[in-house]
């Protein structure tokens, strides 16, 4: 088994925010990252395909394609967004990084050309990032 990793970055706002919460609570949950208009972040996505390589190509996944998949359903939706209003799949979903691993997997998931997708990482700032494995 090997682990084939593409890397994407993409520049987008967002707000955390629980609208089950009064604002009070959202402050004291959320403190800076709860400003109304929200702030941005320079996301760097982590998509890891796990496989066989194939005797023929090489490749477990050929990495052109999987940028091309990336690039077509994450980036060209989120990059230079605002998580919260403008891109599709994150629609009533709070923003978190660990809530972006959990989307962007369901979006890629089925979409994978070979091998499977094993994981994917969401760093929201050098020291803090989520991975989500799909379990
Ligand atoms: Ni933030």
């Amino acid at each position: 088994m090997v682990y084939v990793t593409r890397r994407e970055v993409f520049s987008a706002a967002h707000r955390l925010f629980n609208p089950d919460l009064s604002d009070a609570e959202n402050d004291a949950l959320y403190d800076k990252c709860n400003n109304p208009n929200g702030h941005g972040h320079n996301y760097v996505l982590e998509v890891v395909v796990a496989g066989e390589i194939d005797p023929v190509t090489g490749y477990v996944v050929d990495l052109k394609k999987l940028k091309d998949i990336i690039r077509e359903h994450i980036i060209r939706k989120a990059d230079h967004k605002h998580l919260n209003l403008d891109v599709d799949f994150m629609k009533g979903i709070i923003p978190t990084a660990e809530n972006i691993a959990v989307a962007v997997w369901n979006q890629l998931v089925d979409k994978i050309p070979s091998g499977r997708l094993f994981s994917v990482r969401i760093k929201e700032t050098e020291n803090n990032y989520a991975e989500y494995r799909g379990e």
